[in-house]
Order: C-alpha cells, then sequence, then structure tokens
C-alpha cells in the first residue's frame, strides 16, 4: 500500500531537517572557542538554517582572517586550507596585489547598471585569448555559477532551437531553478516539494565513475561501454533524443562537469570527454564543459577539459576568477554567443568591475608566477603522498587527483568496495579539530577532497599528509571490526 501523504512527507521532512536546538547543541559541544560561539549562536539566531555552514561541517569554523593557504579562525585557531573556499580563493588570502587592483577600481567607481568598462572588456580579452580551440570566442557576464549555467542551457536551446539538455548522475550546476534541474542530487529534488525544479527537458546519464561503474565493467577493457550506450540512445525512436527515420534530434546540448566536483572530485578517462565531444557533434548539439569548480588552473591547466584536448562550444567559469568576489561567465563560439541580441539576459551586478580587475591581475600573477605549471608539480607531489597513505591504510579504496584537484574514497573493505561513510564524517570532524580544513563529498559522503589555494607550500602539503595519516590511524582503530 502506498504510504498517504500525512505520513510519508512529514516523516521524510523530520528526517531532512535537524532542529535548530540540535545545531545549537553542536555550537556548544564544538565551536573552537568563545567567540567563534558567540557568531555561531548569532548566525543561529538571524540566519535561516537553509545555509551551507551546518551541512558542510559539524560546526563550521568561523574565518577571521588568512595569508596564502594559512586559515585563522576568530578564536585564533590556525588551520591549512583544503578547501579554498570551495575553490574559490585560488591564489590564497590576503593576495595584496589582486586586493589592489580590486580597491582601485572601487575607489573610482564600484559599479553602474551593468554596462561596459575597461577591466570588464580587459578581462574578456584574457579569457578569450587564453581559451583553446580554433575558432574565435566571445564572453558573456554573470554574477554566480547557477547563472552562467543558465545562461549556457538558455543560449544553447536559442541557438540549436531543441529542447534537450543532457548531464550527467552525480552532476552539480547550481541550485536556481533552472541549474537544480540540470544538477542529480536526491535532496535537492525533496526540497522542491510538490513542484520539481522548473527546467524541463532534462534527461540524465550514467556518469564514468570508473572506481563503482555503474555498469559493472572495468576501465579500459570496457572500451567505454557507457559512451557506446549513450550513443544507442540516438539510434532508435523509442527515447526523447532522436528520431533516426525523420532525421530530427531533440538535443540542444551536453552539459558536463568535466571532473564531478560535488559528487567527490571524481576524474573520468579522458577519452570518455572526447567520446563525448564526438557524439555531440555527429548529432549537432552543443558541448558544455561546466568548469566553475575545476576550471581556472586548478587542475594544472586553465580549463580541466583541456586535459583531454577537447574544446568545447561554451565553458562555464565562476568561483576563482577574481579570487574571492562574486564574478562568473559564459566564454563560447562567438556565432552561438552572438546569436541572440541586445538585452536577451542581464544581471544587475553582471561583470563586476571590481571582481574583473582583480580577475586581470590574477592572471598577470598566473604568468608572471608559473602558478598553472607549480600547480601540476605540486598536485603530482601531494598525489604521490596520497598513494603513499594508501599503501598504509586499508580504509582507502581509491585515490585520484589532477594538479590540485585531489580526492581519496575510504571504504570499508577494498573488494567489496562498502562504502565507510560514518568512518569518514568522523575523519572529516577530526582534521577539523587538527586544523585541517577540507570536505566530505561522494555518491556515499566518503571522499575526503582536497582544492587548496594553488598557493599552498611543499611544507603545508606534508603537514596536512602527516595529520591525514594519524587521523585515518586513529578511525581505522575506532572502527576497527570495519576495515579489511
Ligand atoms: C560545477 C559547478 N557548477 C555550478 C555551480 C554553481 O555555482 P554557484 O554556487 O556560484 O551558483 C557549482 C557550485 O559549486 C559547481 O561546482
Amino acid at each position: 500500500m502506498v504510504t498517504p501523504f500525512e505520513q510519508r512527507i512529514l516523516e521524510e521532512r523530520k528526517r531532512m531537517v535537524e532542529s535548530l536546538d540540535s545545531l545549537r547543541r553542536r555550537v556548544e559541544t564544538w565551536a573552537s572557542g568563545e567567540k567563534s560561539k558567540e557568531i555561531l549562536f548569532k548566525t543561529l539566531q538571524y540566519e535561516s538554517t537553509g545555509h551551507l555552514d551546518f551541512a558542510l561541517f559539524p560546526c563550521p569554523p568561523v574565518i577571521d582572517y588568512g595569508k596564502g593557504a594559512t586559515l585563522f579562525d576568530v578564536d585564533g585557531k590556525e588551520y591549512i586550507d583544503l578547501h579554498a573556499g570551495f575553490t574559490v580563493n585560488i591564489l590564497g588570502y590576503a593576495q595584496e596585489e589582486i586586493n589592489a587592483a580590486i580597491k582601485a577600481q572601487l575607489d573610482r567607481v564600484i559599479q553602474f547598471a551593468e554596462l561596459p568598462m575597461e577591466s570588464r572588456a580587459e578581462l574578456a580579452r584574457l579569457l578569450v585569448e587564453r581559451t583553446g580551440g580554433d575558432f574565435e570566442k566571445k564572453v558573456m557576464w554573470a554574477v554566480t555559477g547557477g547563472e552562467a549555467v543558465e545562461i549556457a542551457m538558455k543560449l544553447a536551446r536559442w541557438y540549436t532551437g531543441k529542447p534537450l539538455i543532457i548531464t550527467h548522475w552525480g552532476d552539480y550546476h547550481g541550485r536556481t531553478a533552472g541549474a537544480m534541474g540540470l544538477t542529480s542530487k536526491a535532496f535537492m529534488m525533496a526540497y522542491s516539494y510538490p513542484i520539481p525544479p522548473m527546467d524541463t527537458g532534462i534527461v540524465k546519464i550514467p556518469y564514468p565513475y570508473c572506481y563503482r561503474c555503474p555498469f559493472g565493467k572495468e576501465y579500459p577493457s570496457c572500451d567505454l561501454f557507457c559512451a557506446d550506450q549513450f550513443e544507442k540512445m540516438f539510434e532508435s525512436k523509442e527515447t526523447w533524443l532522436n528520431n533516426p527515420k525523420a532525421g530530427v534530434v531533440n538535443v540542444a546540448a551536453i552539459l558536463i562537469e568535466p571532473f564531478q566536483s560535488s559528487a567527490g572530485y571524481l576524474i573520468p578517462p579522458l577519452p570518455y570527454l572526447q567520446r563525448m565531444k564526438e557524439i555531440a557533434e555527429k548529432y549537432d548539439f552543443v558541448f558544455i564543459s561546466d568548469e566553475v569548480q575545476n576550471g581556472m588552473g586548478r587542475t594544472g591547466k586553465l580549463w580541466a577539459i583541456e586535459h583531454a584536448g577537447v574544446f568545447p562550444d561554451l565553458i562555464t567559469a565562476a568561483k576563482s576568477l577574481a579570487n574571492g568576489l562574486p564574478l562568473s561567465v559564459v566564454i563560447g563560439r562567438k556565432e552561438i554567443m552572438d546569436s541572440w541580441g541586445p538585452g536577451a539576459h542581464s544581471s544587475t551586478f553582471t561583470g563586476y568591475p571590481a571582481a574583473c580587475a582583480g580577475g586581470v591581475k590574477l592572471f598577470e600573477i598566473f604568468d608572471r608566477d608559473h602558478i598553472l605549471e607549480k600547480a601540476a608539480e605540486k598536485g603530482a607531489y601531494f598525489l604521490e603522498g596520497l598513494f603513499d597513505l594508501q599503501r598504509r591504510h586499508l580504509s582507502i579504496g581509491h585515490v585520484n587527483g589532477l594538479g590540485l584537484y585531489l580526492s581519496i574514497e575510504l571504504v570499508k573493505n577494498r573488494k567489496t568496495k562498502e562504502p565507510a561513510s560514518e568512518a569518514t564524517a568522523w575523519a572529516l570532524r577530526r582534521l577539523l579539530e587538527e586544523g585541517v580544513i577540507c570536505i566530505y563529498s561522494g555518491y556515499f559522503y566518503n571522499r575526503l577532497c582536497f582544492a587548496p589555494p594553488l598557493v599552498i607550500e611543499k611544507e603545508e602539503i606534508d603537514r596536512a599528509l602527516q595529520i591525514l595519516d594519524r587521523v585515518l590511524g586513529e578511525m581505522e582503530k575506532i572502527y576497527e571490526t570495519d576495515f579489511s
């Protein structure tokens, strides 16, 4: 029998919504000091519980200031930052040159009616000139990552005249109503009850999460079976995608996270990305790479998709564009970007001039200090450290990383790969206590993800690895019956 509304929905909501009292208890038993406590109680009193803070951490650190890749909370506790504020602070904290460029723009004009300005035009030039692909490009500005995604989605539909957008299980593209339709998270859908996210016409396909292949195959012997399955969807008229007899394709775009971030920093086989691009070309739809979290040099190249030698039709970027100020952008083929007319999209704070001034300076520093090359080098060093930990800790089932975009997956048993979700939450908590900020994520909440500012020092990586080593050791003892 189907459970009636009163019982089902109310019970589900109870499970989803933690009470204010329980959140307060977390602060009482956890916060690093009195000042942190005071601010967190104030936050709980005046801010909605819907914010991300208490979902990310057992108790969120209240950051006061930072320098490079080191953060200090309001009680003076020091942290190594392996999170970079969700990859925003790519050049670290208190970056004096960027801050000076931002202040200079603030003193001239902060913002005026989303109209063109020098810093904005210059950053547009830099992004266009540095993005690969043997075709002309242009940019369109926005404020948040989700908004850039929605622009890309609207543009692809406008340009092709087609309705469907393809995304992958596990993708995260934002939480505004349109972007949420593209995002695959069950708890987010539950928050939409009773009205689903506004965007219809979305088709979701499995992501090549090879450690847990959705098709039970192994790479490379699978020969990209998943990509073949996707292409099969175009072969008969019995999917939404295509009617081969009539020669009608209904797809506007594939929107892909080249490396899947919120789902646990997963790096797919690079040939998969090439296959997706080939399929997009064959069936004549737009290929969009969402680089909001892994772009701007994090993986050792400006865009993550470059590792696959693929040049997307559109790229969405945000977070780290201005090392901390809100700014997002769509970079793409000129013919697509110029296919719509003035005013097709607008957002009051679009292309925020002070943020653009920061972005221009950021590129100057990238070049002068060889930031991307160093990110690749430091990332390889960090990755080797993680592999070394894997040799000594049975709980680490999977390790992957490219540049300073790395993660480990914790399992109870390497053969069965049973997720060690509870132990991972415990480890995250201990890491925070020990002064390491990172996030846990993954399809089963059992991956620890590492994305430090690119200016992190090798000595800080060593220290973080030592702490991780110790915490994993403790974790394996506490959950001793588990790891084998
Ligand atoms: C890949 C990706 N796309 C889009 C977004 C949404 O960006 P925002 O939170 O700025 O709307 C995010 C945010 O984490 C993201 O990781």
